[in-house]
């Protein structure tokens, strides 16, 4: 192969004559750049230069050769010149590699937060910005967190609790402890090796790893990384074009996936501003005309267009028809949903709000909990039928209440992506580990120590539908609103 020098590269990074350099090869974009999905800007931000960077988190290793033409690689880049080129360090990458020198050490961690605080000032801030943010007000996305505030226990005592065994099973899948790490998009934002870091914790820590549709791996780099005997399940975003969703269903399928999870939630991506806005700032102006652009909605709209809107109850005979795989509908957030999913045969729910990105005031999934459990019940369909949460899980005592309401497991997201950017595998395993005590003390000061002892008597849910209890802050109503006052003060402002 050719091999181009980096200033014969830097010549092409006009819109009309456009090289870039991905894994070390050299390409010319010209022709493809008015038909790349994610928009012109982002290419052009990086004409002439090395997009490697930009284009790895969101992008699987194979699309290029499975998208371009041969013609369009002009050869290699002389990595040894490409090394000499002077690289100035940013003040935002200087801020970054100070924060990750001094990161705290790992065993000085001891909960989510810790994680999720570190991993503010180590990751970039669109990195930041996609994985902390939530729809709208983020209402909804606090409210997941608070609303675990508004159940009390109900502790028993003189019950023997020296052994305690959390060991639990999960559609067949026999785990340490009844979580599951959920899926979240765009691993490799935080990590290099994205999604594979939560596969090697999983298998260390028997728990499953649901992979999502939006890895920025590819789906089999993620298989592959799997133990011998390591379960996984795939959550699916259903493209309008079927045969594509049917393709990728059977090839999951032999690739022995052991749960569909079909997300219902996100017929259209939620409005996160704080993504939103850091999209705008970190693109370069440039004179194009985007009017046809869909950029301003952050990474997450870019990617995920091939997303149906039609996707509904009728469809999942189809994919009954198409898999042998167990049926989950994710993101379930009403009594009479839960139900009809069980009427059309699924195996199981999420109940799940996406984390508060979709539907800001959809209410959390704790909350609905206990009023999904009564109506399958009162229909007959609560058995051979498994009701998962995810949503603002955060401590064991919340793993515990979800399972005293009626859940068999519980999905946790972020804090994994943190404890992933900011520590590796190590972290991962270490929050995994931090779970595990924690609901090992729950159970044991609450006098349950098998997952079968835990029942809903333990809890007092009273104040659960009270939202009055403890409302979110409206920091940005807030913000905004100038206060009233009485004259005799505003005179001394
Ligand atoms: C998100 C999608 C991609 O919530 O799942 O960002």
């Amino acid at each position: 192969m050719k091999v181009v020098s980096p200033q014969e590269v830097a010549k092409h990074n006009t819109k009309d004559d456009i090289w870039v350099i991905i894994h070390g090869k050299v390409y010319d974009l010209t022709q493809f750049l008015p038909e790349h999905p994610g928009g012109q800007k982002i290419i052009l931000k990086y004409a002439g230069q090395d997009a490697t960077s930009a284009f790895e988190p969101i992008h699987p290793p194979d699309i290029i050769d499975r998208f371009l033409s041969p013609e369009v690689c002009m050869g290699e880049i002389d990595a040894a010149a490409l090394g000499a080129v002077e690289k100035v360090e940013s003040e935002e990458d200087k801020k970054i590699r100070l924060a990750r020198e001094n990161m705290p050490r790992l065993d000085e961690m001891y909960n989510t937060f810790d994680f999720e605080s570190v991993a503010k000032t180590v990751l970039k801030p669109d990195a930041w910005a996609y994985y902390s943010s939530g729809s709208d007000d983020e209402i909804t996305m606090r409210e997941n967190h608070n609303a675990f505030h508004r159940i009390w226990l109900r502790p028993r005592v003189m019950v023997d609790v020296a052994k305690i065994d959390m060991s639990t099973s999960m559609l067949g899948t026999k785990v340490n402890m009844p979580l599951y790490i959920t899926a979240t998009a765009l691993g490799k934002l935080g990590h290099p090796d994205g999604e594979k870091v939560l596969t090697r914790a999983a298998n260390k820590r028997n728990v499953i790893q649901m992979i999502p549709t939006l890895a920025s791996c590819s789906f089999d780099e993620i298989v592959d990384t799997k133990g011998a005997d390591q379960t996984q399940w795939l959550q699916l975003y259903v493209n309008s074009d079927r045969a594509v969703t049917k393709k990728f269903v059977e090839h999951a399928e032999k690739r022995g996936i052991k749960g569909l999870f079909i997300t219902a939630d996100a017929p259209q991506l939620g409005r996160r501003e704080k993504d939103m806005r850091q999209k705008y700032t970190n693109e370069a102006p440039e004179e194009m005309d985007d009017s046809k652009m869909t950029r301003d909605a952050g990474a997450a709209r870019a990617i995920s267009s091939f997303i149906d809107p039609a996707l509904n109850w009728k469809d999942v005979a189809w994919f009954k028809q198409i898999t042998k795989m167990p049926i989950i509908i994710k993101g379930i957030q009403t009594p009479e949903d839960a139900v009809l999913a069980a009427k059309h045969g699924c195996q199981g729910v999420v109940l799940s709000n996406h984390g508060g990105r979709q539907l800001d005031f959809a209410p959390s999934a704790i909350e609905i909990l206990p009023e999904v459990m009564d109506a399958l019940r009162a229909e007959g369909l609560d058995k051979n039928f498994e009701v998962y949460i995810d949503g603002g899980i955060r401590r064991g005592s919340d793993i515990f209440k979800a399972l005293a309401l009626g859940a068999k497991g519980v999905g946790i997201g972020r804090p994994f992506l943190f404890a992933m950017s900011s520590y590796g595998d190590a972290g991962v395993e270490r929050l995994l580990e931090l779970y595990q005590n924690e609901l090992e003390m729950c159970m044991r000061l609450m006098g349950a120590p098998t997952i079968n002892d835990i029942t809903r008597d333990m809890v007092d849910i009273r104040n659960l539908k009270d939202h009055f209890v403890a409302n979110p802050t409206d920091y940005l109503a807030s913000g905004a609103y100038e206060r009233m006052q009485p004259r005799g003060l505003l005179s001394k402002l």
